[in-house]
């Protein structure tokens, strides 16, 4: 929980600025310097990009995002069906249809599959990268020929990139999340980013009941073009995302030397089958990925680690809330999953995600924390293996 680790005097100190200048109460769609207006500024120098929009949290900034691209009542989005549930809640929300895909061997949307999902009614895709890129040359080689909005869900994923670009600004539009387990943490929190500018308008304009925020106009007479609802982030949130975005390198790059040395120390483990990478070096690096025999295997994996000390990260203890298969109290809802044995109709990624386990790699571990946890995984191995 890299950026979790971090929070203290840094983000104490942004806080203290922001009350020394009495701007705490204040709106920041109106004039002044706003801390939410310079986090975003900095964000989007950072990420290289023209706009970014601070936001309440990662589910508002899908929210947005979706909504910003266009999606509503009727159209299909097409995910992958290992996700957090987030992107499918906003798709949902918007009255469209959600449409898990399986996942291919790097866990991300199987672009073949894209394409077999794809029907007259399909808006976009929405790539998530589970902390590393999914194949996103091919993804959006299916979007441009089925002229189709590529956006990226890169929640678990700042800092991450794909072949020299970074996550999020390969769609037209990317969001991240500031939660408790992402790169960055405000406690609650989220980002938008895009280059384009209608894209970003209506952004903000969805973050924000639907103002649009013209030039030289008083907020109550803002005109509106569409809906909206209340995503704004707040200058307390943003004073905290201010000080964690400034350690951002350092975050990544403890991370993947962490998981560089742990990764070397068990790579002799046959029994552990290793995530395959589109672009390993591109990987954010707080999460390591394997695959055991079968769920048997993963389970009894996840005890030993525990015993040891030694958490798992969403696979297996959360992953009912991660796959399509389990979101029963949401597909049902269309003609499409009604009536359907859901656990059967994402064979391949059931059977890949059951046996596999997701390891969180802290920013603050010792070369001690680091053995401990190669002879935590190495013992658990041992037991399977007998
Ligand atoms: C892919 C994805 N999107 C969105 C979210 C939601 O983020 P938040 O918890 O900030 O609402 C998450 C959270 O884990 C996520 O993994």
């Amino acid at each position: 929980m890299p950026g979790a680790e971090l929070i203290g005097h840094e983000e104490l100190a942004e806080i203290q600025r922001l009350f020394d200048a009495r701007h705490v109460n204040l709106y920041r769609y109106g004039p002044g310097n706003f801390t939410a207006r310079e986090l975003e500024a900095r964000f989007a120098e950072v990420m290289g990009v023209r706009y970014a929009h601070a936001v309440s949290s990662g589910t508002a900034a899908i929210h947005c995002a979706l909504a910003a691209a266009g999606v509503g009542p009727g159209d299909e989005v097409i995910i992958t069906a290992w996700t957090f549930i987030a992107p499918v809640e906003a798709i949902s929300a918007l009255g469209a249809v959600p449409v898990p895909v399986e996942i291919d061997e790097t866990y991300h949307l199987d672009p073949q599959e894209v394409e077999r999902a794809v029907t007259g009614r399909t808006k976009a895709v929405v790539a998530v990268p589970m902390w590393a890129p999914p194949r996103m040359d091919e993804l959006a080689e299916v979007c441009r020929r089925h002229e189709l909005v590529l956006i990226e869900d890169a929640a678990q994923a700042l800092g991450a990139s794909y072949k020299g670009r970074k996550l999020g600004t390969i769609g037209r539009v990317g969001s991240f999340s500031f939660d408790a387990g992402k790169t960055l943490h405000t406690g609650e929190g989220g980002m938008v980013i895009t280059d384009d500018r209608d894209m970003y308008d209506r952004v903000a304009e969805f973050s924000d009941h639907g103002h649009m925020h013209l030039e030289g106009l008083p907020r109550g007479k803002d005109p509106r073009r569409a809906r909206g609802l209340n995503y704004r982030m707040s200058e307390l949130t943003a004073a905290v995302g201010l000080a964690q975005l400034g350690r951002m390198d350092m975050i990544l790059e403890r991370s993947r030397q962490h998981k560089r040395q742990l990764k070397d120390r068990i790579a002799h483990l046959e029994e552990l089958s290793f995530r395959v990478f589109s672009d390993e070096d591109g990987a954010q690096g707080d999460t390591l990925i394997f695959a055991v025999e079968n769920r048997e295997a993963a389970l009894r994996f996840e005890q030993d680690l525990l015993e040891r000390g030694i958490g798992t990260k969403i696979l297996p203890e959360a992953f009912e809330w991660h796959f399509a298969g389990a979101w029963e109290h949401l597909l049902p809802c269309y003609d499409r999953y009604r009536g359907k044995d859901l656990k059967r109709l994402w064979p391949k990624t059931l059977g890949l995600l059951e046996r596999t386990i997701c390891l969180n790699i802290p920013v603050l571990m010792s070369e001690e924390d680091i053995e401990k946890t190669a002879e935590a995984i190495m013992y658990a191995t041992s037991r399977i293996s007998r």
